[in-house]
């Protein structure tokens, strides 16, 4: 394909428009928001010693989180179209050279990655809707709430309908186009998601553990940290703010022309660390209430709180509200997941945008198998030291592909496109807030991210190949 027909195909397949810039916000927050928010983010913190984790984590969100996120809103607004072409077109642009295309590329399959897992774990949200609704908690002890989830676990048939519910609203939502799909999906599930979380709140405020609660995630322990604190930490922002893979590329491509970007990332950003904090606030309270332990792993979600739940006044209520809360923000997450190989294929193909979806899910769907069997009949079976399939893709996508994706989107943004067309994009007229950024995006954050790369992949590297 020559440059031009690339652009014009660039060109005609997008066009769409967020219809307002609060509504991009809610898109972008929607994206952010998830089960890196609700189900990672509280056992991740309780696993490492709290406190520390937690500042270390905002540390990281503030100095390379926000400005990888307008750098890479930035790319997507200037390219107005998928991040491959967008990639694509940009370079050319720079007159750099157009391996940077790869960087759209690199997007695209980090999305799938991770898409093939989310809608796994997503699965078991939607499960647990029913259970605590239902009443199979009620009155239950530890033994049986731990019972009911090894027994979950280990039904390849179960883990695979609930993955197969979840990615087909996640296929019929996106196939409906932005304003239709997501748009409608983000202007029902994002408010109902702030009033499920508020009254979940009010309840955790109640529920006698709340200075504990805030105590774990506020007091500085520094004995909990560990070399690899930091890289999890940072790995943890990436993935909570959705940078790195292009997410954020393809929902900045359809940003209006006059949003003020950095005021926008920077309200997104808040909105999701604000969300992660008050999720961690209503967990662990209610954990701490009941006298259970906090650093259970990904079982946090799963075993602890429907356990804490089973034993509190209206559990079966307030359980099946908190396992809403986690569903409605996992699909609007799934949705942007899709979004940089959609876009793409829709403009390269001409394509129909319900056909490329239900194609594109049906790939996700059976690359998610490994994750439903990483649970069962593969759980035994390690790809790289002690990591099984889901293990690494979860490692491998969430440390590595989006830290080194957004390292070099901030690159590139910084040191190859023309600095008219950034400042332009970011209104920047004051040469003096012009080198502030330029240090802060172009020095600080990919240099923060290679310095925590280095320092903590090397030994594993060096260990790796016998050094
Ligand atoms: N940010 C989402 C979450 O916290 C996950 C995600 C990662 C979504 C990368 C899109 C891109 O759950």
């Amino acid at each position: 394909m020559t440059n031009s027909e690339s652009t014009s195909a660039a060109s005609q397949g997008v066009g769409q428009r967020w219809s307002s810039r609060w509504l991009f916000i809610l898109a972008a927050a929607g994206s952010a928001v998830g089960l890196g928010n609700i189900w990672k983010f509280p056992y991740i913190a309780g696993e490492n010693g709290g406190g520390v984790f937690v500042a270390i984590y905002l540390g990281c969100v503030a100095a390379v989180g926000i400005p990888i996120m307008i750098s890479e809103v930035l790319l997507g607004r200037q390219g107005r179209s998928s991040p491959i072409h967008t990639m694509r077109s940009l370079s050319q642009r720079a007159g750099a050279s157009g391996r940077w295309t790869a960087l759209g590329w690199l997007g695209v399959v980090t999305g799938f990655l991770i898409l093939s897992y989310y809608g796994v774990i997503a699965g078991w949200t939607l499960h647990y809707v029913w259970l605590s609704m239902s009443g199979a908690f009620a009155g239950a002890d530890g033994a049986s709430v731990g019972a009911t989830f090894d027994a979950f676990l280990a039904d390849p048939w179960a883990l695979v309908f609930y993955q197969t519910l979840f990615m087909a609203l996640t296929i019929w939502i996106v196939g409906r186009g932005v304003t239709r799909g997501i748009e409608a999906a983000i202007r029902w599930f994002m408010p109902l998601l702030f009033l499920l979380l508020l009254v979940l709140f009010i309840y955790s405020l109640n529920s006698g553990g709340f200075a504990q609660g805030w105590a774990f995630m506020f007091d500085l322990k520094w004995d909990a940290v560990s070399s690899d604190t930091v890289l999890i930490a940072m790995g943890q922002a990436f993935f909570t703010l959705s940078l790195g893979m292009g997410t954020m590329m393809a929902y900045g491509a359809y940003v209006p022309e006059d949003a003020n970007l950095g005021t926008t990332v920077v309200s997104i950003a808040a909105l999701d660390t604000f969300i992660a904090i008050a999720a961690g606030l209503v967990i662990f309270p209610i954990v701490f209430a009941n006298g259970l332990e906090v650093g259970q792993g990904p079982g946090l979600t799963f075993v602890t709180l429907p356990l804490a739940f089973s034993q509190m006044p209206f559990g079966e209520v307030f359980g099946g509200i908190f396992f809403l809360l986690i569903s409605f923000a996992a699909i609007t997450s799934a949705i942007s997941l899709t979004e940089p190989a959609l876009s793409y294929l829709v403009e390269e193909y001409n394509a129909k945008r319900q056909r490329v979806a239900l194609s594109l899910g049906v790939i996700c769907w059976l690359l998610g198998l490994g994750t439903v069997f990483s649970f069962n009949i593969w759980s035994d079976m390690m790809i790289v030291g002690d990591l099984n399939f889901f293990g690494f893709l979860d490692y491998l996508s969430q440390n590595i592909m989006l830290p080194l994706g957004g390292m070099l989107i901030a690159f590139f943004a910084m040191w190859l496109l023309p600095k008219e067309l950034m400042y332009k994009q970011l209104g920047i007229t004051n040469p003096a807030v012009g080198w502030a950024w330029r240090i802060l995006a172009g020095v600080v954050a990919p240099v923060g991210v290679l310095v925590v790369f280095v320092s903590t992949l090397w030994p594993v590297l060096a260990s790796l190949l016998g050094l």
